[in-house]
């Protein structure tokens, strides 16, 4: 299935049934032209973040640990780059071990037992979805 950018009241869009992603795990997705990492934590929560690791540029994230860091006294659950490492919290695609590199962002949501992802990218990361197959992303070395 395809999504235009910029059109206008775009739906929810099923990726997967929650079944095919593993507990603590993620599974990379095609919405449109953009490649989403969707994560599924041990107790069912959903995320959606990039694929792409913006500081390799390589679509990798899908391959990432899934885990948790604590951020000022809060643990909070983050994805780590198979590539080099960086964690990033899942919450809001920032990186956590520096600054600089974001991951994008997607709602995410359960619907009857699938997965779905929202319309439009939430995240500050300069990633893929609204931008298509021509979007340039500079990658952040640190
Ligand atoms: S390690 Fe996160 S931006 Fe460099």
């Amino acid at each position: 299935m395809k999504i235009t950018p910029g059109e206008g009241a775009v739906d929810w869009i099923r990726v997967c049934a929650l079944d095919a992603v593993p507990r603590d795990g993620a599974v990379a997705v095609l919405v449109g032209d953009a490649q989403v990492t969707v994560v599924r934590l041990a107790d069912d929560t959903l995320y959606a973040v990039s694929h792409r690791d913006p500081v390799s540029g390589a679509n990798v994230m899908a391959r990432g640990i899934v885990g948790s860091a604590t951020v000022d006294g809060v643990e909070v659950p983050t994805i780590t780059s198979p590539m080099f490492k960086q964690v990033y919290d899942l919450r809001d695609g920032r990186c956590l071990t520096d600054r600089g590199a974001v991951l994008a962002t997607w709602e995410v949501r359960l619907h009857g037992g699938d997965v779905e992802i929202g319309p439009t990218r939430v995240g500050a990361g300069s990633a893929t979805a609204a931008d298509g197959p021509t979007d340039t992303e500079v990658a952040t070395t640190s």
